[in-house]
């Protein structure tokens, strides 16, 4: 396979072509960024040990019979992945009350959420990324009810899979943001699953091992990395 132009740049991967229009690398860069891209910085090893945790969270995914874009590492900090038509809809699940919910309701951080939620952004950094419905989705034409109701099954079926994952490694998961496209006509889960979209909480200390730390400036932030895949048994 062989990789072609930049087709896309995003804050944290940029997105090239290939000799098959099929497939497409994504590389993970050291770039990091929060508040809608107003705070910034480079982090040593980031891309490697996204790319590494993106590919084992992928895979173990896929093995639970979730359709994902993930084919194959390709180095470091890329990896070959599906060309999905995207969705612009994220797909929020929680577990435990933390970050926007907390801000936009005033509830307690840290309450459990059972059953947990469910919430849908539309991808639109110009606008912040706003919260949306089913309804608007379907008025709006960014998704059909059908496409909707998958991406709502698959993403509590990823719940199902990740939490007890990360729970034999003695982390608690917060909650994660999800991406989906269509491949084939096949609704199929896209973007990445790294701790840069995901909170995770050391299950004793409820020590936050994710990105919250470089958006609070608690430091440490590739280390947290690191450790969350060590206890899963990525080896970087
Ligand atoms: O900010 P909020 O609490 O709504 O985020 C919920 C989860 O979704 C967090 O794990 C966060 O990291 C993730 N998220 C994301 N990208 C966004 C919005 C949220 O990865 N654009």
């Amino acid at each position: 396979m062989q990789k072609r132009d930049e087709l896309y740049a995003g804050k944290a991967k940029s997105v090239y072509r290939t000799d098959d229009p099929q497939r497409l690398i994504l590389h993970f860069r050291d770039d990091t960024s929060a508040f809608d891209g107003k705070k910034k910085e480079s982090l040593a090893r980031k891309g490697m040990v996204n790319n590494k945790f993106n590919a084992f969270i992928m895979e173990k995914l896929q093995a639970a019979g979730i359709p994902t874009h993930f084919e194959t590492l390709l180095s470091d900090d890329e990896c070959v992945v599906k060309n999905l038509e995207m969705i612009p809809v994220e797909c929020v699940v929680r577990n435990v009350a933390a970050g926007g919910l907390v801000r936009r309701l005033g509830v307690e951080e840290g309450q459990a959420l059972t059953p947990p939620t469910f919430e849908l952004f539309l991808k639109d950094d110009a606008n912040g990324d706003p919260m949306i419905n089913e309804s608007l989705a379907e008025t709006f034409g960014w998704a059909t009810p059908e496409q909707l109701a998958t991406m709502k099954t698959l993403t509590f079926q990823v719940n199902d899979v990740l939490k007890q994952l990360f729970l034999d490694g003695d982390m608690l998961l917060v909650d994660y943001k999800l991406e989906f496209g269509l491949f084939d006509g096949q609704v199929t889960l896209g973007d990445e699953f790294s701790p840069d979209g995901c909170r995770l909480w050391d299950a004793n200390t409820r020590e936050k091992m994710d990105k919250d730390r470089f958006r609070q400036g608690l430091g440490g932030v590739i280390e947290a990395y690191e450790e969350v895949g060590r206890r899963i048994g990525i080896t970087f």
